[in-house]
């Protein structure tokens, strides 16, 4: 049979990873696995109790409301309030998502259409990529460096620099700019004065800038990611993605949120409305009980993927492979060694499942911009993290 859409996707690199892996646990290996983004550390408590009292609730079986109840909308305006001292009014610049990533792809339904193209980082979280090119679209890449390999400038000024670029290059002129910072995969962060200069580039422009800020929460050493909203003007042609997944753990409840602009918001808000009826109400009312009674919660699993974070640089550190530590989300973005560079990121991935029991996500499968490069999601404890330090330094021989 005959599909549209799919026909294009190349195979998803990852499975090749999931393949060895399962294969060396049917095996009896003892595989540790840092491939997938998928926190391991528990939701918090509070949320888990509402969501089984609200369950009981049979009011609360039927449909829901597609761009989320008030009270839910009213939690995360408060947030960004008490988090950003942003304003947002929580009838016409709130959307409830599915997940950020069910926002960012419908959105693209109302941005995007045939011939339109977008701006997108490279390397980027598959979906950045896709979204724009299920809608129809067409997208221009940017390179998105690894921070540790520019000297003297921060990856902000790098990634402005390819954009201006792109702009020049692209022909039509893109309607919209991805970005995402803390960054999957390759951990770049931003200050405030970058998301100034994107701003102003936007509202000069005529372009939609839509920031993903997946790991709002998740920044080491006293860093604070900024919200593009934070900006003065940011309204005018921006929108933001926030989601409670990594932020407070609840990646399978799938409760997400598009802020800013408000024709945006009410776009979104008009095509979801033919297409879902909402998260189901119980997760929404114990997603507000997260937001506003677990308001210490991100920090907490924050202490823990630093800590997770140090143990395994320290380790690759000992063992030969140093990486610059990362600032922001729940990464660890390595260059492959000197000493296996003659491997692409697939080969070197295959070859640590194969040879260290060891998972990790090879750069390639988040675009061609990322390859030379292995992604570690922080999912494994410290003592997990250890042993894979230890397989690792039995596997890599050629390390010094
Ligand atoms: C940049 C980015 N956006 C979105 C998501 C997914 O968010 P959600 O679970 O809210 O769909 C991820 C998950 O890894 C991510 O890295």
């Amino acid at each position: 049979m005959e599909f549209r859409r799919i026909n294009g996707l190349p195979p998803y690199v990852f499975a090749a990873i999931n393949e060895r892996k399962a294969a060396a646990r049917a095996a009896g290996r003892d595989v540790v696995d840092f491939g997938f983004g998928n926190p391991d550390l528990p939701s918090p408590d509070i949320a888990v109790e509402k969501l089984a009292e609200a369950a009981r609730n049979p009011k609360n079986h039927r449909y829901s409301a597609s761009r989320g109840i008030p009270h839910l909308r009213l939690a995360i305006a408060s947030r960004y309030k008490r988090m950003f001292d942003v304003d947002l009014d929580p009838e016409t610049e709130v959307v409830t998502t599915i997940g950020a990533k069910e926002g960012l792809s419908h959105l693209m339904w109302v941005l995007i259409d045939r011939g339109d193209t977008a701006i997108v980082p490279s390397p980027s979280y598959p979906i950045h990529i896709y979204a724009p090119l299920f809608a129809g679209g067409q997208i221009v890449t940017v390179p998105m460096l690894d921070p540790s390999t520019i000297a003297n400038e921060s990856p902000g000024d790098s990634f402005f620099e390819g954009l201006l670029e792109a702009w020049q290059r692209a022909w039509p002129k893109p309607r919209v700019i991805i970005c995402s910072f803390p960054h999957n995969p390759t951990t770049a962060c931003v200050d405030l004065a970058f998301m100034e200069r994107l701003v102003a580039f936007a509202r000069e422009h005529d372009v939609v800038v839509v920031h993903d800020f997946a790991y709002a929460d998740l920044a080491f050493d006293g860093y604070t990611p900024p919200s593009i909203l934070q900006v003065e003007g940011a309204k005018e042609c921006c929108v933001e993605l926030y989601t409670l997944t990594k932020s407070f753990s609840m990646a399978g409840w799938r409760v997400g949120f598009m802020v800013g602009n408000k024709e945006i918001v009410a776009a979104l808000t008009k095509i979801k409305s033919y297409l879902d009826y909402g998260t189901f109400q119980p997760i929404q009312i114990a997603s507000i009980v997260a937001m506003n009674e677990a308001t210490e919660y991100p920090a907490q699993l924050n202490a823990i993927y630093q800590s997770r974070r140090d143990t395994l640089i320290d380790g690759l550190d000992r063992i030969g492979w140093p990486v610059v530590p990362p600032r922001g989300s729940m990464f660890v973005w390595a260059p492959i060694p000197e000493a296996y560079r003659d491997m692409t990121s697939l080969e070197f991935s295959t070859f640590l499942v194969d040879e260290a029991d060891v998972a990790t996500s090879p750069g390639v499968g988040f675009g061609d911009g990322g390859d030379g490069h292995v992604r570690f999601s922080l999912i494994e404890n410290e003592l997990r993290t250890q042993q894979a330090i230890r397989q690792m330094k039995r596997a890599l021989t050629r390390l010094a």
